[in-house]
């Protein structure tokens, strides 16, 4: 493991610096936990497949924590598990988040359930369970919520509408949780980005056009700019700023141009794998988990 480097954090004192970390076992979870780790934090892991976050916690001396955060009594329960080690906890990383590719009207019904439930109510669900600890935390300095969005919480984006309307929920979930904390001691951050390669949400469609595929950035890139939003307590952070912002701001005041532009894009059926979100090996599949059809222009969990 690498030598921490411990550095001063607005509000947050404590020597001994909780985070949890959901969707750590892939991806942008994966290389958030690995920078915060670089930066004297301790990080409880959270996701399905412990495999994977065994190896994570062992190389950065971690905490595992096998949890569906759509399943809101498994919640509850890692919730009281991680209170009984932390009383205070510094730091929830809202990360874990499905893909739903495909427009509305192909999309199968129960995936355009099942990505609310992750993406948007997944993030509720832990920051409530884990409030008592963020206060504590708060009470002691000072703690921090990040909610990873996307640009598509901020651009109805037709070829992947459901999870859009997901990062819409969560994006407004953040921004008024945000409102409500305001003098609490605890902050919150939402971070929004752009095409991310990483194996849950492969690009290689977008990577394929030669103006979208310039966009596309890697999983430490966003981990950097979590890290910095919660150091430097930005509230809302859009990675890369270029061309990403623009695309939001357009979605605010040119709706119809946007929506055209979304509707020529790359990314749609056929253009990108469809099946390829990780499937949970066998030793996370005890947790309780829907199962889905594979229909036409569906995504499997
Ligand atoms: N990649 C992009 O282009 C992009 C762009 C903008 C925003 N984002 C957002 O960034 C976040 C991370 O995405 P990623 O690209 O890193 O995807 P990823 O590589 O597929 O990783 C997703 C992570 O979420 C976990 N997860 C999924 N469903 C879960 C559930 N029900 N309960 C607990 N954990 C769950 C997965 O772990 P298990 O399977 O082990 O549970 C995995 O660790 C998501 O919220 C996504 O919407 C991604």
């Amino acid at each position: 493991m690498l030598a921490p480097v411990r550095i001063d954090l607005p509000g947050v004192s404590d020597d001994k610096r909780i985070a949890v970390v959901t969707g750590a076992s892939a991806g942008i979870g994966e290389a958030i936990a690995r920078r915060l780790a670089e930066r004297g934090w301790r990080c409880v892991l959270v996701a399905r497949r412990e495999d994977r976050l065994r190896a994570l916690a062992d190389e950065i001396d971690g905490e595992v924590e096998l949890c569906d955060v759509a399943d809101r009594d498994a919640v509850g329960a890692l919730a009281t598990r991680v209170l009984e080690r932390h009383p205070a906890v510094h730091l929830l990383v809202n990360n874990a988040g499905i893909p739903a590719r495909g427009d509305f009207l192909i999309v199968d019904l129960d995936r355009i359930q099942r990505v609310m439930e992750v993406n948007y109510l997944g993030g509720v669900w832990c920051t409530r369970a884990l409030m008592p600890a963020l206060e504590t935390a708060a009470k002691e300095g000072g703690a921090h919520i990040v909610n990873l969005v996307s640009v598509a919480g901020t651009a109805a984006f037709a070829p992947a509408g459901a999870y859009a309307a997901s990062k819409h929920a969560q994006l407004a979930f953040s921004r008024s949780l945000a409102a409500a904390l305001r003098g609490s001691g605890i902050r919150v951050h939402s971070v929004l980005p752009g095409f991310v390669e990483t194996e849950g949400f492969p690009q290689k469609g977008v990577l394929k056009s030669p103006l979208l595929g310039k966009f596309v950035i890697q999983p430490p890139r966003v981990a950097k700019a979590v890290v910095d939003a919660v150091e430097k307590n930005k509230a809302e952070v859009t990675v890369p700023w270029f061309p990403y912002r623009l695309v939001s701001i357009a979605q605010a005041v040119m709706p119809r141009v946007v929506g055209r532009f979304s509707g020529m894009s790359d990314y749609r059926p056929g253009s990108i794998p469809m099946s390829t979100e990780p499937e949970p090996e066998d030793n996370a599949r005890s947790l309780s988990r829907p199962t889905h059809s594979a229909k036409s222009g569906s995504t499997r969990e």
